[in-house]
């Protein structure tokens, strides 16, 4: 329970990092105390803030006149000052130990008992800082990326005093800054995020240094065949390779074992920096001025992308192992931190972990890098050695389906329509596949999956059904399709568990039809929605009729399918076809909110209660009425319905356990 509720903040150091996070805390509502050590520099945050602050409201992304949030930032050259009234501190000055832990003694005997100070440092112990306190159980790191104001991800550390009270209030006020954060169970060098970086660093070092790929064929190896946004090197280069060096000393000092790079060294003794000198491993057109770098997609042929990320997955291993992070917060890490298109857990298992390990091997005899790591030898001697065993470091549900992914991640159950380069159009395999994962679904225990989500790859939920299917189907075949896709949607609007539909990019006839039998459809702005059967020759053949009819009444649904027309979101939603339009990198946090809400509450009354939602929009009245209190009267035997009246009386947070 999160009894702390943050209002003022306090930001120490008005740099690149510091003044981005003081511009978020303002958008997002809290007043902040940005401080530094002369009127100068802050000047040039507030320069900086109001510059950033015009562009997003230029874009539409500000909900209020940059002069509206700039209203809430003062600035202040004393420490003291700053952190008077603040619930909490965040501090971003620049990698000193000295200079850091001076500020948090300074600020932890003038803040208010009840702040929270927290750190933006990438490398220093976040225990060594708590030391140095009135408060250890209250210091934390809140790690932001570059630049805050983008990047939606937060590592939050916790050192060896923090409590859990510390880490919720962060969390919440992560959440709160419109963040994704990520706990880091323990201290270590380089947190989640570093430590991964490093590792991909090395492997790419190792291969360049020891002559088994050119640096652009390492780059065109990670675009092309990783798909990542950036290849390692061009990566480093934007981050700057000073600093990438800088954090790996640090890291390496504090006991992280590394292979070494001289690549780097020679970068850095040469001052080639990277994209802030004009030159790094690649050149720019001038200091500062990206271009995108061109690297051939032919030069990664001979480069086996497993190797690419080999050690990079051990590390992740061992930080599971270790419980500093789950799978889970690994995939969050390189997706919203790096940009990965997909976990870079996701990748080990369609890779397999057997490929996984034979690349460490090869690595280890080659270089002397670090053995595999327990967990995935213990992975692969169980058989779960990723999609194709059907277990890997995700469950898929024990079966490897081709069209379609199953993730469960308790208590959420995440089905992806998986066909992206159609546009996840559905054939016959994937309605086959659907149906299969739906009544495995079904039988899983409450205590596993009390909530469904599912969603699309790649860039849209579903084109439709696959109308491959249909060109040479003689009507009688047609007819059994449309009675296949009819039982997929009807099992999916029956399922004893509430099913959300996440819906980014096209959902248009058949993928329509399979959100519109789901109980809940949140969609992202870019989201286009439509029936657009009648254009081709057809209507909706998979209970979408009705449904729609249902949920929008006569007139509405006719205009929609007798017109064939697309919706935008914000119409869909006007219409009351999709629940909630958020932007779409907030599609997953949110609908992982929702599904995480559904989740808390007890999993028998929401069977029960969708099942009489469903009469209800079917049947007469009097159906309803006689459902509703046999419903009503079921659940007074359940020990679910017990517990909810009892935590009311107790004034205490009810636990279900779907009994
Ligand atoms: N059935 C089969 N294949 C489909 C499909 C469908 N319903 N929808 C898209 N695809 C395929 C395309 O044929 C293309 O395959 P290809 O690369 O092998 O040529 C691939 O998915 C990508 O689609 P594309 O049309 O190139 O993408 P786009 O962004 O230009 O257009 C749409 C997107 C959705 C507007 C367009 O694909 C479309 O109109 N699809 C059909 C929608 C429809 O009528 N659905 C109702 C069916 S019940």
């Amino acid at each position: 329970m999160v009894n702390l509720q943050v209002k003022e903040i306090a930001v120490i150091g008005g740099g690149t990092m510091g003044h981005g996070i003081a511009e978020v805390a303002a958008i997002n509502g809290f007043k902040v105390h940005l401080n530094d050590l002369t009127l100068d520099i802050l000047q040039r945050a507030l320069n900086n803030i109001r510059w950033s602050l015009s562009n997003l409201h230029g874009k539409g992304q500000l909900r209020e006149s940059p002069d509206e949030v700039m209203s809430r930032i003062s600035v202040t050259t004393s420490l003291e000052d700053a952190v008077r009234n603040a619930d909490f501190i965040i501090e971003a000055v620049f990698e000193d130990f000295n200079v850091k832990s001076s500020i948090f003694k300074r600020a932890s005997e003038h803040a208010p008992p009840h702040a929270i100070l927290a750190s933006n440092t990438s490398s220093i112990p976040i225990s060594e800082l708590a030391s140095v306190t009135n408060r250890p159980d209250k210091v934390i790191g809140m790690h932001f990326f570059n630049p805050p104001v983008l990047m939606k991800l937060i590592e939050v550390v916790r050192g060896d005093k923090t409590s859990d009270e510390t880490v919720n209030v962060t969390v919440e006020l992560g959440r709160r800054l419109g963040k994704e954060p990520v706990v880091v169970n323990k201290d270590v060098p380089g947190f989640i995020s570093n430590r991964l970086f490093m590792r991909l660093i090395e492997s790419a070092c190792l291969m360049v240094m020891g002559n088994e790929a050119s640096i652009d064929a390492v780059d065109s190896a990670a675009r092309f065949k990783l798909g990542l946004p950036m290849g390692i090197f061009e990566l480093v280069d934007f981050v700057g390779i000073d600093v990438v060096n800088l954090i790996l000393k640090a890291m390496v000092n504090r006991g992280f074992k590394f292979s070494g790079c001289g690549l780097i060294d020679d970068k850095v003794k040469a001052l080639k920096l990277g994209l802030k000198t004009g030159e790094g491993f690649y050149k720019y057109p001038e200091a500062g001025k990206y271009s995108r770098v061109k690297v051939p997609k032919e030069a990664g042929e001979g480069v086996n992308p497993v190797r690419l990320i080999a050690l990079a997955v051990n590390e992740a291993a061992w930080l599971i192992r270790n419980k500093v992070a789950s799978v889970v917060d690994v995939d969050t890490v390189t997706k919203l931190g790096f940009g990965f298109p997909k976990g870079l857990l996701e990748y080990a298992d369609s890779y397999g972990i057997g490929s996984v390990i034979v690349e460490l091997i090869k690595l280890r005899d080659r270089y002397g890098t670090v053995e595999p790591d327990p967990l995935i030898m213990q992975m692969v001697s169980e058989g779960r050695v990723g999609v194709k065993a059907g277990s890997g470091f995700y469950d898929y549900g024990g079966e490897g389906y081709e069209t379609v992914k199953l993730t469960i991640e308790p208590p959420i159950a995440w089905i992806t329509l998986n066909r992206p380069e159609k546009l996840n159009a559905i054939n016959s395999k994937m309605i086959n596949e659907l149906i299969a994962v739906i009544n495995k679904l079904g039988a899983e225990p409450f205590d596993r999956v009390r909530v469904v989500v599912i969603k699309g790859a790649g860039k849209a939920f579903s084109a439709g059904a696959d109308l491959t299917m249909f060109s040479n189907e003689e009507p009688t075949e047609a007819y059994l399709t449309s009675r296949m896709l009819q039982e997929l949607t009807n099992k999916l609007e029956r399922l004893n568990k509430p099913v959300i539909a996440m819906i980014h990019g096209y959902a248009l006839g058949g993928g329509l039809e399979l959100a519109l039998a789901c109980d809940m459809r949140i969609a992202s702005e870019d989201a286009i929605l439509g029936l657009p059967e009648v254009t081709l020759g057809l209507i909706p053949g998979s209970g979408g009729v009705k449904r729609l009819v249902r949920l929008i009444g006569l007139g509405k649904a006719k205009e929609l399918i007798l017109t064939g027309a697309k919706l935008t979101a914000k119409e869909a939603e006007e219409l009351g076809i999709v629940n909630r339009v958020v932007p779409i990198n907030e599609l997953e946090n949110e609908t992982r909110t929702i599904a995480l809400k559904l989740a808390e509450e007890p999993p028998i009354t929401l069977m029960i209660a969708k099942g009489i939602l469903n009469i209800a929009s079917e049947g007469s009245l009097e159906d309803t009425l006689t459902a509703e209190s046999m419903g009503f009267s079921l659940l007074f035997s359940t020990k679910d319905s017990r517990e909810g009246i009892n935590a009311f009386l107790e004034k205490r947070q009810p636990k279900y356990q779907g009994k």
